[in-house]
């Protein structure tokens, strides 16, 4: 493995992130994969070191991808359950964290429901001189850096399979579909891609996308960003599609009359592809809701539908951010 000159301590956000950054990631996954691909399919790169896995909220994919990729990588792993936790007595969550720093953990991968804790506990590390790394794996409606990361891999991975770099986004029309207004992976998307130099179209409900909903993008390239509230538009000669999962569990208010009709109007199918580029190719950061954002059918179609790819990419991903965090100068 190359040593790539990496200097961010803790990864909250994709909203700063660098050209250089986003590429370091993607030539360090690309490595992984190929030693994911080989018969030890480990390395001893961060042996030693100890990887906290926090979940205060539910999570498939991000927590066992986290988890094995630690593993590929020999770390050791504290698996973190909140339901049989010292929580449920009353310790906070910043105690439970200074609990694994006494543990001697390395990297805390926190994910919460409420936006800006992950930060938070970063702070307090910081504070403590601890040396800590803190890893986002998605707070809030604010950001889930790794499913931003582990989608720009999948997309850039499919345009150069050797050489998978941000600039191939140059040009590339993107739709994102779905729940925009309570999506972090959205948001982690929407700075990654446009960094990279697509042209990014959203595509909701009025209820799921307010029109102000630009300006709370901090981003230098918002005049890429587009905004519609019907399907056609977004989907015209689209590259790629990313539908989003209808997150009923964020949804406070009566935001949808029902989901027969969210499916009818934004439902991502066979039919709906006919605007896009005929080799187009559709993502979804899951879980899915079957049949809500997208077709069952179209979902387990290889030949559109990267979903799977993206649940496998993401253990590489992983294990290049550990990689790079942990090994941050
Ligand atoms: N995409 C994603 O974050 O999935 P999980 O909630 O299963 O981790």
């Amino acid at each position: 493995m190359t040593a790539i000159p990496w200097t961010r301590k803790h990864i909250i956000s994709l909203e700063d992130f660098t050209v250089d950054e986003y590429n370091a990631v993607l030539t360090t996954a690309s490595s992984f994969k190929d030693v994911l691909q080989s018969r030890t399919k480990k390395v001893p790169a961060l042996q030693g070191q100890v990887v906290a896995n926090m979940f205060f909220e539910p999570s498939t994919r991000t927590r066992s991808s986290f988890e094995l990729a630690a593993k590929r990588l020999s770390a050791d792993i504290l698996n973190f359950a909140p339901s049989s936790s010292s929580l449920t007595k009353g310790e906070t969550i910043l105690d439970t964290a200074k609990t694994y720093l006494a543990m001697g953990a390395n990297i805390m991968v926190i994910r919460h429901s409420q936006s800006g804790v992950p930060l938070n506990i970063a702070l307090e590390m910081d504070k403590l001189k601890s040396g800590v790394s803190i890893f986002n794996a998605g707070d809030g409606l604010h950001q889930h850096p790794s499913q931003g990361l582990l989608d720009l891999f999948t997309i850039c991975s499919l345009l150069d399979e050797k050489n998978p770099h941000i600039s191939l986004l140059k040009g590339k029309k993107i739709a994102i579909v779905g729940d925009i207004l309570h999506s972090r992976v959205a948001r982690s998307n929407i700075n990654s891609l446009l960094a990279g130099g697509a042209e990014l179209h959203l595509a909701a409900p009025p209820t799921l996308l307010p029109s102000l909903f630009a300006e709370t993008i901090n981003n230098t390239y918002r005049e890429r960003l587009f905004l519609h509230w019907q399907l056609p538009p977004a989907l015209e000669k689209a590259d790629f599609v990313m539908t989003l999962r209808l997150q009923k569990e964020r949804m406070t208010d009566y935001l949808l009359p029902s989901l027969r009709e969210y499916h009818q109007l934004f439902g991502i199918n066979y039919e709906r592809l006919q605007y896009c580029q005929p080799n187009v190719k559709v993502l979804h950061p899951g879980p899915v809701n079957r049949g809500v954002e997208i077709s069952s059918d179209l979902m387990d179609d290889p030949q559109f539908s990267l979903i799977s790819d993206q649940v496998t990419n993401g253990v590489a991903v992983r294990m290049a951010l550990l990689y790079l965090i942990g090994n941050s100068k």
